[in-house]
């Protein structure tokens, strides 16, 4: 495995930040403690800015475990704006509900159980998408999804480095999956994508038009 961020330059970046919100600090110590993949708190602050800049009316998340990378969307967007919550695991929208009821932010969310790649495709005009399911996934998932998206719509895909092994020539079917996905990206000529080699990288890519 290649890290891909030097351990101590990541802890030095999250000792510059300082979160006091204790729905967020409640989901950061249950996700340490299940070690249950979420975004983190570096990646997190980039949705968030991501979502200020890009002003979205509509954000679709593909993956959403139990709240976390949602809180960042919709602490972020306008009173208007929704940000759509898929996942298959009904005690993690569960979570999420009641977290969000509990924080003010509950009507910006929409809470939906079942299979993103199903659910996903019911929306329209996605100001940003982002993709965050099972690993072999992820280039149904942007085939599926681009009919969707908005002009102009922003894709952001976590673990798009996979803890680095796609740098590396492993084949199993995750580290094949982020491979073809990162590829098929950057083949298309209505994306342009970037990868951030931030935490298990984070790709970027605005649809061109
Ligand atoms: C990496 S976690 C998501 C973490 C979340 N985005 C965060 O950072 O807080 C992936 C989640 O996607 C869900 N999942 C994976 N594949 C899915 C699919 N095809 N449809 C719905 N949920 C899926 C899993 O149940 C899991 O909760």
């Amino acid at each position: 495995m290649i890290p891909i961020t030097d351990p101590r330059i990541e802890e030095y970046l999250k000792g510059l930040t300082t979160e006091d919100d204790p729905h967020l600090l409640a989901m950061e110590a249950m996700a340490k403690e299940l070690t249950f993949p979420f975004v983190d708190r570096l990646v997190g602050r980039l949705l968030y800015i991501l979502t200020r800049i890009r002003q979205p009316r509509l954000v679709v998340e593909l993956g959403s475990g139990f709240g976390y990378s949602a809180w960042w969307f919709a602490r972020a967007i306008s009173i208007t704006g929704k940000v759509v919550m898929t996942d298959h695991a009904p005690e993690n929208i569960d979570y999420a509900r009641r977290m969000f009821q509990e924080n003010g932010l509950f009507d910006r969310l929409e809470f939906r159980v079942g299979d993103a790649l199903e659910i996903g495709p019911q929306y329209r005009d996605i100001d940003i998408l982002f993709i965050d399911i099972d690993k072999h996934q992820y280039r149904q998932a942007i085939e599926t999804m681009l009919p969707c998206l908005a002009k102009n719509a922003l894709v952001i895909a976590d673990n798009s480095l996979w803890y680095g092994k796609v740098a590396e020539g492993e084949d199993d079917p995750e580290t094949r999956g982020i491979r073809e996905f990162n590829e098929f990206m950057f083949s298309r000529q209505d994306f342009f994508p970037t990868i951030l080699p931030l935490r298990d990288g984070v790709m970027l890519a605005y649809r061109l038009g």
